[in-house]
This record gives structure tokens, C-alpha cells and sequence, in this order.
């Protein structure tokens, strides 16, 4: 099957990603928002990733005013769901709810047209829970983009047991059409990413813990050792203290394995409020934000 028209739940974060890198593809795209103040706030989070682009030349993935232009009027926002009655595929972006992202497919399964794709970009809820909300669970995928969305060349591309062969592969050609690289998987908690990054982040904390090396030690050691972009701890705070806590639940709920559950520290940073870059402190401190320095924990 063909797609042309693109559904898009959720204009936060990473629907409005999703959404520009969508017309940014050449497909029309509906974003779908509870309200109009944070379509409003989404579009211009596009806008400004758009503004960057222009500024660059053609030959580092930059954009001529024109494509501008055609880009945005390949946007639009509504909050209607009656909108999205055409479109081929619709990618749920919504908060990481489960009873949340089962009413919205309910609501759309009546809504969008029988031969589309439904597709969830959420990290960590099984995507074979959510197909059952629908009445097409061999319609259903999960399509996992990375933040942010118009840099990261990712896309994991996830079937579940339900998923008929010609809906999958449509998917992973999808993902090619948006210029990313997608990854085949399946739907196991955590899919390629977590499943092996998880592990390595609690490992960092629980190594601080018992005394191998401070903070910065053990982010310098994996940066300049493994030719990491990061290291573990900016990485962490980065990513987010509490979705990490969150994550650690879901995963040691699926596979009751040590390496995923949270090690104590992690559980006393998020109890204090300290959730890394976004609340100012987490192992580093960001009260000067270019100059991030550790915390004695
Ligand atoms: N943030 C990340 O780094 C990241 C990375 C990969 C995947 N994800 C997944 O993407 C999803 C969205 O995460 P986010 O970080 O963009 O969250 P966010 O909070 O930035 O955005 C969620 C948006 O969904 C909207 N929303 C809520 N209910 C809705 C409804 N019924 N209809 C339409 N819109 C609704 C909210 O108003 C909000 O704007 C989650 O499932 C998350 O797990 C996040």
C-alpha cells in the first residue's frame, strides 16, 4: 500500500518531530492536539527547527527558503479527530500513558479509514497491549524515534506477533522514505536501544556506587576509552533521571533480571526531585549550564 497521508496523536516533544520530519519527506501531515495551545506550542518548535535548517547550506542538510515554504503548508493542526479520517498511517506521540494512548485508539478506530496503519512511538509500553485497543491489530506496529527526531537517523521498526508481513514491511519503507535508518525488531520491552542501553546506565551508577571511580572519572573513561559521545552520568541527566526510574520498573516488570532493576542511589536522586538537565541538578549540577559540575552523592 501506498502512503501519502500522515496522522500525527500528540504534538509534544516528539509528535512535532515526527511531524516535521513527515512533510519534510513530502507527506501530507494532520497533527492531532487536545488543545490548541499546544499545537501552537509544537509549531513553533518546528518552525525554529525549520528557521536552523534554512540557515545552512544544501550540502549539510540545510533547506532554500522555498522548501520552507512547501514544508509548512504541508502542516497542519487540528483538534478534531475527524481529520484524520484519511490519512494512510497515524503515529501516536502521546504521553507515556497506557489507559491515555488506549482511549485516543479507540476514539480513532472509528474515525480513520480501515486500510491504515497504526503506529506507536512509545519507548517502553508494549506495543501488543496497545494494538488491542484497536480492531486492527494486524494493522498495528511500533515506529520508535529517537529525540531529537529531525537529527536522530534512527527508527526502530517493531512487529509484534499479530502484525501481517505487507503492514511491516510498508512501515520500514516508511521509515526510509523519512531519510532515517530503521532497525528491524520485535515487541520485547526496551526493543534494540533500551534493552542494551539501560543495563549499561545502571551499571555506571551502581560501579559509582561501590567506589570505582567518581562521577566525571567514569564519564571521562567511557568518552575517551569507547569513543562515547557522552558519558554515562551526562548521559543519564540528559535522558532524565525520572524516565529512567520509570523505564527500570517496566523492564524489570518484563524480564525480572538484576541488570534492570534501579540501583538505590538512582531511586533517592529521583525521590529528592533531582531529575538531571531538566531540574537544574541531577549527578551534575547545571546552575551554569555550560560549565555542569559534579555532585558529591
Ligand atoms: N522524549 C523522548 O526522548 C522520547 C523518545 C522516544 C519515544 N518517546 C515516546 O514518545 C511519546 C511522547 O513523548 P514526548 O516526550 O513527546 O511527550 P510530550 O509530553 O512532550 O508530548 C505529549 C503530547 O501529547 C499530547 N496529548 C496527550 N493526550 C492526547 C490526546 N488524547 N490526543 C492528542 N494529543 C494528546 C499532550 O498534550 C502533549 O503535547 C511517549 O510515548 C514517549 O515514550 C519519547
Amino acid at each position: 500500500m501506498e502512503i501519502k497521508k500522515v496522522g500525527v496523536l500528540g504534538c509534544g516533544l516528539m509528535g512535532s518531530g515526527i511531524a516535521q520530519v513527515c512533510a519534510m519527506a513530502g507527506f501530507d501531515v494532520t497533527v492531532l492536539e487536545v488543545e490548541q495551545k499546544f499545537l501552537d506550542k509544537g509549531f513553533a518548535g518546528i518552525e525554529k527547527s525549520l528557521g536552523k535548517l534554512a540557515e545552512r547550506p544544501p550540502e549539510k542538510g540545510g533547506i532554500t527558503a522555498q522548501q520552507k515554504n512547501e514544508i509548512r503548508a504541508r502542516l497542519r493542526g487540528t483538534t478534531d479527530v475527524h481529520n484524520l479520517a484519511h490519512c494512510d498511517i497515524v503515529i501516536e506521540a502521546v504521553i507515556e500513558n497506557i489507559a491515555e494512548k488506549k482511549k485516543i485508539y479507540a476514539l480513532i478506530e472509528g474515525v480513520v479509514k480501515k486500510q491504515a496503519i497504526f503506529a506507536s512511538n512509545t519507548s517502553s509500553i508494549s506495543i501488543t497491549e496497545l494494538m488491542t485497543a484497536t480492531k486492527r491489530p494486524e494493522r498495528f506496529v511500533g515506529l520508535h524515534f529517537f529525540n531529537p527526531v529531525p537529527l536522530m537517523k534512527l527508527v526502530e521498526v517493531v512487529r509484534t506477533i499479530a502484525t501481517a508481513d505487507d503492514v511491516y514491511e510498508t512501515a520500514y519503507e516508511f521509515g526510509k522514505k523519512l531519510s532515517k535508518v530503521p532497525v528491524r525488531t520485535s515487541d520485547k520491552t526496551g526493543f534494540v536501544v533500551n534493552r542494551l542501553l539501560v543495563p549499561y546506565l545502571l551499571d555506571a551508577i551502581r560501579a559509582y556506587e561501590e567506589g570505582v571511580g567518581s562521577i566525571e572519572d567514569i564519564d571521562n573513561a567511557m568518552k575517551l576509552g569507547c569513543g562515547y559521545p557522552m558519558g554515562p552520568f551526562t548521559l543519564l541527566d540528559f535522558v532524565g533521571l525520572d524516565t529512567t526510574y520509570y523505564i527500570t520498573h517496566v523492564m524489570y516488570d518484563e524480564f525480572k533480571e538484576r541488570r534492570f532493576a534501579s540501583p538505590p542511589l538512582l531511586k533517592r536522586l529521583v525521590m529528592a526531585g533531582w531529575y538531571g538537565r531538566k531540574s537544574g541538578k541531577g549527578f551534575y549540577d547545571y546552575s551554569d549550564p555550560n560549565k555542569p559540575v559534579a555532585n558529591k552523592l
